[in-house]
């Protein structure tokens, strides 16, 4: 049990009777107050709860009063005061301080077994987990969105399995679909394959072409003929459309593995590489079969087939064009059909995977009607479908991503990043740590379905909230481990203090503060996953090591010491600053960040 269960259990044993009938213990929210005077922990429950007993209590600040007077009659250790309008404030005895001390580590938390280090937690919850995330497009210009869906939903996965879960990674490729019949007659009537493949952006070469087709077809309405022909080729098989389009697949994911690679993301299905919508091709003329048979399912005024909502709660989904085509949403409902019938996905009884699907919220009413659509079919029950949506990315100058002709190229983003790293620190290989950091900081630090504007200056800043700023702490906490061991101290990472024998060794506020904060490592992790919401971790990081900080400005961690009391603090100092490294960098690492040793 941590310090805000025991509180709550004691409030709740602190409760006149006509309240404690009405409620149990876990209703009652202790919080961190944001102020540092109103306490070390505080709750409300008088304000919250006064209006179901205001009969015998005239007003909040009355039960307040009579909470807190209970209270400090059977406590000891905390002592609770009443604070206008009725916050009661508890206040720890450095007893409660060292007891929460002695139960730090928790990273990883000391009830794991040891082969299980990588949890957070002990619980193994039985229903499967797929994130799908990055899901660029082939052909196409990796882009800004995708660059976000790539560090959210890696971030995402990774608070999933800290917690516990099993979870599957998986990248949705755009690999299908009737613009590759248009690109096809693109490079064969223009294009240079041998030239492509040697290009340095070969996915260049294909945009290029590709805004050529268009420039042409406007003057030539065969070509678009052309372009249909050679889709029904491709969908038929012929060899040749299917050299051509594999080509564009091979060109497009050398372009992409590079921008993985740099992230240090991956994928763990179908090879690495993700179930990508062709991979659906297959099953998309079975899967209209059977939807048609659902009455939901009818044709429209030109012959092409949709799915109703019931109430026209969304405007239809179309499942097949006119001509006979598919559409995104066919491969995704057939996507997650195919998900459905895959053993290993399934729970350990038998439930249904989670599907997390990571993309930019100009796709929101798409994910309602599909979801809509998985529980009208009995698929997927509410909660088993979850669009994560990010906002939009905008960079200073006013550009917006990709536009006709007008690509942003990530490969360029990235190249810059490290550029400019370089400049801060002199050396490539920690500019190559340091920019990845601040990249991906800067986008998982506030909540992610914000638009960003995206400025240099703020993402490597290392003075605020920032990548490099995180990194440094963590840096900083290492060399002074680094020195403790230079000096031969040995480091007591079991060190637990028992203040009945130490009531001397008092403690100072900031070494409460990072004693309460570290504490809260695992409760932020589930919070953070529960609410799909790094952000949430990033706050809680960067507090700590703002917290960090000042402990570091204020006291000397490794004074000269003699006497078995200033030995006791400095090895009680050393274990924080051992606890509080290990937190930053579990924690950075599971937003996908790499931390350095030294900078
Ligand atoms: N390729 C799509 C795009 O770039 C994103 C795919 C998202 N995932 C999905 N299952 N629909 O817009």
């Amino acid at each position: 049990m941590n310090i805000e269960q025991k509180l709550q259990k004691a409030i709740y044993l602190s409760l006149p009777e006509q309240l404690s009938q009405l409620m149990s213990a876990d209703d009652i929210l202790v919080e961190k107050p944001k102020l540092n005077n109103f306490g070390d922990l505080s709750s409300s429950i008088a304000m919250n709860k006064h209006h179901l007993v205001s009969e015998d209590f005239q007003n909040p600040e009355e039960l307040a009063k009579i909470i807190a007077d209970n209270f400090n009659q059977q406590n000891q250790d905390i002592e609770a005061r009443v604070a206008k309008p009725a916050f009661i404030n508890f206040y720890l005895s450095d007893a409660v301080f060292w007891e929460i001390f002695n139960n730090l580590p928790n990273n990883p938390p000391n009830n794991l077994p040891k082969n299980e280090a990588n949890y957070l937690s002990t619980e193994r919850p039985s229903q499967k987990v797929i994130v799908e995330y990055s899901s660029p497009n082939i052909a196409k210009p990796f882009g800004i969105g995708h660059l976000r869906s790539t560090i959210i939903g890696d971030a995402v996965a990774n608070l999933y399995e800290a917690v516990g879960y099993e979870v599957f990674r998986d990248n949705h490729l755009g690999d299908w679909g009737t613009q590759f019949g248009k690109q096809i007659v693109a490079i064969k009537k223009w294009g240079n394959e041998e030239a492509i493949a040697k290009s340095d952006n070969p996915v260049a070469e294909l945009v290029k072409l590709y805004v050529k087709f268009h420039q042409e077809a406007e003057e030539d309405e065969s070509l678009n003929d052309e372009a249909r022909l050679w889709f029904k080729k491709l969908e038929a098989g012929d060899s040749e459309a299917r050299r051509l389009w594999q080509a564009c697949i091979n060109w497009s994911l050398v372009e992409f593995n590079k921008i993985y690679q740099r992230l240090g993301v991956k994928f763990t299905e179908n090879n690495g590489q993700g179930f990508s919508e062709a991979y659906f091709e297959k099953d998309l003329q079975q899967l209209i079969a059977e939807l048609s048979e659902q009455e939901f399912v009818r044709a429209g005024e030109n012959g092409a087939k949709l799915i109703f909502f019931p109430d026209d709660q969304y405007p239809p989904l179309m499942i097949e064009k006119a001509d006979g085509a598919t559409l995104y949403a066919t491969r995704d409902l057939a996507a997650d059909k195919w998900r459905l019938s895959q053993v290993r996905y399934r729970g350990e009884n038998n439930e249904a995977p989670v599907i997390i699907n990571e993309v930019g919220s100009e796709q929101s009413l798409y994910f309602q009607q599909l979801f809509k659509a998985e529980e009208m079919l009995g698929w997927y029950k509410a909660g088993e479908r979850i669009h994560l949506k990010h906002g939009l990315y905008r960079f200073a100058d006013g550009k917006m991503s990709t536009r006709k002709g007008q690509s942003i190229w990530l490969n360029e983003v990235l190249d810059k990043a490290q550029a400019k790293a370089e400049e801060l620190s002199g050396d490539p290989e920690t500019a190559k740590v340091l920019s990845i950091a601040a990249l991906k900081w800067n986008d998982l630090k506030r909540n992610s379905q914000l638009h960003i504007t995206f400025d240099w200056a703020e993402v490597l800043n290392l003075q605020g909230n920032s990548g490099p700023y995180m990194l440094y702490a963590y840096a900083r906490a290492k060399s002074i481990l680094r020195k403790a061991e230079e000096q031969g101290i040995e480091l007591k990472r079991e060190l637990s203090i028992d203040h009945q024998s130490h009531p001397d060794l008092n403690l100072e506020t900031l070494e409460k503060e990072l004693i309460q904060q570290l504490a809260n490592f695992q409760k932020i992790i589930k919070q953070a996953q529960q609410e799909l919401n790094p952000a949430l971790l990033c706050n809680y990081l960067y507090t700590l090591a703002s917290q960090f900080g000042s402990f570091y400005n204020k006291y000397q961690i490794l004074q000269d010491s003699s006497g078995e009391l200033a030995l006791l603090r400095r090895d009680f100092r050393l274990k924080l600053v051992e606890e509080l490294a290990l937190v930053i960098k579990k924690g950075l690492n599971i937003l996908g960040i790499d931390t350095l040793e030294r900078l």
